[in-house]
């Protein structure tokens, strides 16, 4: 899977992107990002990608044609890809919309709004805006990480036990979280680990989990 994503802060990704499980995916060549910087597409001498809004308030909006060129740019010999749109008015991100993207075998446009919003004509080139939580971030380069790291976890090879990821909690959206979990020491500031977990017993350690879920 290759994601572009389309950012006025492209340095933003790289720490998180090629680090941990994200850098393994890229060495097992099973992901691959590309950073589209928008302030090359901006207009002008100036670069200018962003406009206060009509009908007045504050704030500037990001102008739809540096937007679209990019999406363009990015779309080339690339047109099956899906556009996403990170912003607070999209359908909610879960568990199961990260599913549905990494089954997909499509690869990824990522756009990032940052600033006070943007055109809205700019979602006529999106096929699917995402929120990440209700809450109102300054841009839209947290959401984009956050849904390529639950994406490319997903893909098959990418985590260590082929199961990992279907054995984790939040599999699906409505029901089992994670169990507590320990490792050594046996015990730590005077805490020790439950005494089942050291039993070695299969039958009673998977109740005592399922009995521990959090919800
Ligand atoms: N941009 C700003 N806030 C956001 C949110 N909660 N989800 C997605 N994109 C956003």
């Amino acid at each position: 899977m290759n994601i572009k994503i389309i950012s006025l802060l492209p340095g933003a990704f790289e720490p998180i992107l090629n680090s941990s499980m994200l850098l393994k995916a890229q060495t097992l060549n099973l992901f691959s990002y590309e950073l589209i910087d928008l302030r090359q597409y901006g207009i002008g001498s100036r670069h200018q990608v962003d406009d206060t809004p009509y009908g007045g308030g504050d704030g500037m909006l990001l102008k739809p044609e540096p937007i679209i060129r990019a999406i363009e740019a990015a779309k080339q010999n690339n047109e099956d890809a899906l556009t996403i749109l990170p912003t607070p008015r999209g359908k909610i991100y879960k568990q199961s919309e990260a599913k549905h993207l990494a089954s997909l075998n499509k690869n990824l446009i990522i756009v990032c709004p940052r600033y006070e919003g943007y055109d809205e004509r700019i979602t006529a080139w999106i096929d699917q805006s995402y929120c990440i939580g209700n809450y109102v971030l300054t841009g839209g380069e947290l959401p984009a990480l956050i849904i390529i790291d639950s994406v490319v976890r997903l893909i098959p090879g990418v985590l260590g036990g082929a199961q990992s990821a279907e054995i984790e909690s939040f599999q699906s959206d409505d029901i089992t979280k994670e169990f507590p979990q320990y490792t050594r020491p046996e015990e730590f500031k005077g805490m020790k680990v439950p005494e089942v977990l050291l039993s070695g017993h299969h039958g009673q350690i998977q109740a005592w989990r399922k009995a521990n879920q959090i919800d």
